[in-house]
């Protein structure tokens, strides 16, 4: 295959898989940390724990805003709760990928994205742990550390360290700004 045609097939790809994303709802940097925050204020009280939920029925909520915003008037216990309807459209798509990913983390989807992104950077065995504040993944193969402190709610932001380099630990940026990334690698 030529390269200008390569080229042109990826950026297809791109713009097909953007259009796919963009029809579900959910927009490109929901947070399934801020998800779950919203989820503990507003919905727990009703549906009850994530993993064992009272009304199940939430789920058809999975990466589908426009399925939550409609429970919120057409389900009349739900319509009752006046503050739901004053959740944004960012609240609704947090809530609506937390549903599809309650039991992960933001830290875990830009550390999966990573790890499949950097191959050759970040190589296995892994083992991860919590240190000094820093949630981290260790990738023994190359000793680099990938690490987060916080979380997206918070201004949580992501590291990489590799000891070796002598450069200290490097901060690229906030856990959010990785989020649109994962998200399109189906994390
Ligand atoms: C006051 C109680 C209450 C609160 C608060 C509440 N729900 Fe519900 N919700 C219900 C009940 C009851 C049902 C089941 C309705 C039925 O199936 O008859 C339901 C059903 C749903 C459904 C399924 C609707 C459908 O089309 O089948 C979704 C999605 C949902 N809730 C999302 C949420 C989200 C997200 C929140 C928090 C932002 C929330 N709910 C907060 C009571 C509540």
């Amino acid at each position: 295959m030529s390269m200008p045609y390569r080229f042109l097939s990826s950026l297809t790809l791109c713009l097909l898989l953007q259009a796919v994303s963009s029809a579900a709802g959910v927009l490109p940097g929901a947070s399934v940390d801020m998800g779950r925050k919203t989820y503990t204020d507003k919905c727990l009280s009703c549906h009850g724990d994530i993993d064992n939920p009272i009304l199940p029925q939430i789920f058809v909520g999975r990466n589908n805003p426009t399925v939550i915003r409609g429970a919120f008037t057409s389900v009349s216990q739900m319509r009752a709760d006046t503050t739901l309807a004053k959740l944004t459209d960012a609240d609704v798509s947090n809530l609506a990928i937390f549903l599809a990913k309650s039991n992960t983390t933001d830290s875990d989807r830009v550390f999966d994205w990573g790890q499949k992104s950097f191959p050759s950077l970040l190589v296995g065995p892994v083992q991860s742990g919590t240190l000094s504040g820093y949630y981290f993944r260790l990738y023994t193969g190359s000793q680099v550390y990938i690490a987060t402190q916080g979380d997206a709610s918070n201004g949580g932001r992501a590291f990489f360290y590799a000891p070796a380099s002598g450069s200290g630990i490097l901060d690229l940026g906030t856990i959010q700004s990785f989020l649109p990334s994962a998200a399109a690698a189906g994390f």
